[in-house]
């Protein structure tokens, strides 16, 4: 997947350069183009004629070609690329990086980019684990940047730790896997609900459920990578997702949720019903906590929310697809065609409680894909990411 594709490679000045020309040549190896930006401490420990003769290019380091006075445009390099790669980046470019510190050509071609920029950073153990590195990558990650965290063994230094600089070759397979990734998805408007609602019974307690938002996460995840532009409605959960282009809308409890959901559907493509739910709410809750002492045992009396895919499956035009999840204990193939029916949907993903490592927590699932249609597919005990991706090849199916 690599053949044709340009590459701007970014090298800084850490003792991993040395690596970076096997990843040039192991690139050049693929048929990929490749273009050396080097950081003027880059040349302090590789040198610009090994790289110039393995990329068939000039290595750009300055702003201007000394002897000839030539201009050489980062705006033009950061347009060329199909994608970035920083490595080794150091704990220095990554914070200029993260704070747009443009005073190296390396780091201007990097703000001029457009395409995906990979990171892979190397440095010492310490460094690596100081707490404003830790926030520069995160800042980096969160612009959408792919981070190829650096891997555990003998530094430089000699210490043993966090901070070796990933091996070209598995450097190579991530560039290899991320444009061979199909983008079936692209130009689709993704809305996904994941995790829990929390119903409050007083401003302390609630009622909710063992959900842990990882199915749709992994999902909206998933989606991200086909192409589309995914927006999460989540309950309160612990996760984040993985995909810095996924919106997270947090919201609390099923009505609040279902606000959400109303307000984005008309403009989505396929909605995601990923959440569980909670059926009921507390009808009145109390604005102060509930104190035992004082109180009679509490009689909570219940309403009913909302049914946010069903309200979605009545809402929809043709052309916008609605999927749910049943998630059973018993008779679990007539409830799910029930819901299917019964909340319009065009797909059901169904999985048991029976299954052992399915349901929630856990990071595997084991599903059941039924169609509106009539179709029905059993697939094994997988990981959630790869449940996500088989049920987003369904929806693309259909
Ligand atoms: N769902 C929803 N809003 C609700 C309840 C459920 O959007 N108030 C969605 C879930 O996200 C899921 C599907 O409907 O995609 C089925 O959820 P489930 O809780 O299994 O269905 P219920 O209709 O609540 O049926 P029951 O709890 O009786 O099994």
């Amino acid at each position: 997947m690599l053949k044709g594709k340009h590459i701007v490679l970014g090298i800084t000045g850490g003792i991993a350069a040395y690596k970076s020309v096997t990843l040039l040549r192991l690139l050049v190896k693929k048929g990929a183009e490749v273009q050396v930006v080097i950081t003027p401490a880059g040349k302090e420990f590789i040198t610009p004629v090994t790289l110039s003769a393995l990329s068939g290019k000039p290595v750009i380091c300055d702003f201007f070609t000394a002897n000839t006075g030539q201009w050489n445009s980062h705006v033009d390099i950061g347009l060329w690329a199909d994608a970035m790669v920083i490595a080794p980046a150091t704990a220095c470019t990554i914070a200029k990086m993260a704070n747009g510190v443009a005073d190296n050509m390396l780091v201007t071609t990097y703000l001029s980019a457009k395409a995906p920029v990979f990171v892979a950073p190397a440095m010492d153990l310490d460094m690596m684990a100081h707490p404003s590195t830790r926030r520069n990558i995160d800042t980096l990650r969160s612009y959408g940047n792919h981070i190829i965290e650096p891997v555990e063994g003998e530094l430089a230094s000699h210490l043993v730790g966090k901070g070796r600089m990933e091996e070209p070759e598995r450097i190579v397979e991530i560039l290899d896997n991320f444009f061979s990734t199909p983008q079936p998805l692209k130009g689709k408007k993704i809305l996904v609900t994941a995790g829990p609602t929390y119903e409050r019974i007083d401003p302390v307690r609630f009622i909710g459920n063992f959900s842990t938002g990882k199915m749709g996460y992994a999902i909206a995840d998933e989606a991200a990578r086909m192409g589309a532009e995914v927006t999460v409605v989540s309950g309160p959960v612990s996760i984040k997702p993985d995909e810095a282009s996924v919106k997270v809308i947090r919201v609390e409890s099923a009505r609040q949720m279902c606000d959400q959901c109303t307000a984005l559907f008309p403009d989505s493509d396929i909605a995601i019903m990923c959440a569980a739910v909670a059926d009921y709410a507390p009808a009145e809750p109390h604005t102060s906590k509930i104190k035992r002492e004082k109180s009679e045992v509490p009689v909570i009396t219940l309403v009913k929310n909302p049914d946010i895919a069903a309200t979605l499956g009545q809402a929809k035009h043709s052309g916008q697809i609605v999927v749910g999840f049943a998630l059973e204990t018993d008779n679990e193939r007539e409830n799910a065609l029930d819901k299917l029916a019964r909340k319009n949907l065009d797909m059901i993903v169904l999985n048991s409680l029976r299954d052992h490592n399915a349901g929630f927590g856990t990071d595997t699932n084991k599903i059941t894909i039924i169609t509106a249609d009539g179709s029905d597919t059993d697939f094994p005990l997988k990981s959630k990411p790869e449940v996500a991706k088989d049920i987003l090849n369904a929806i693309t199916a259909l």
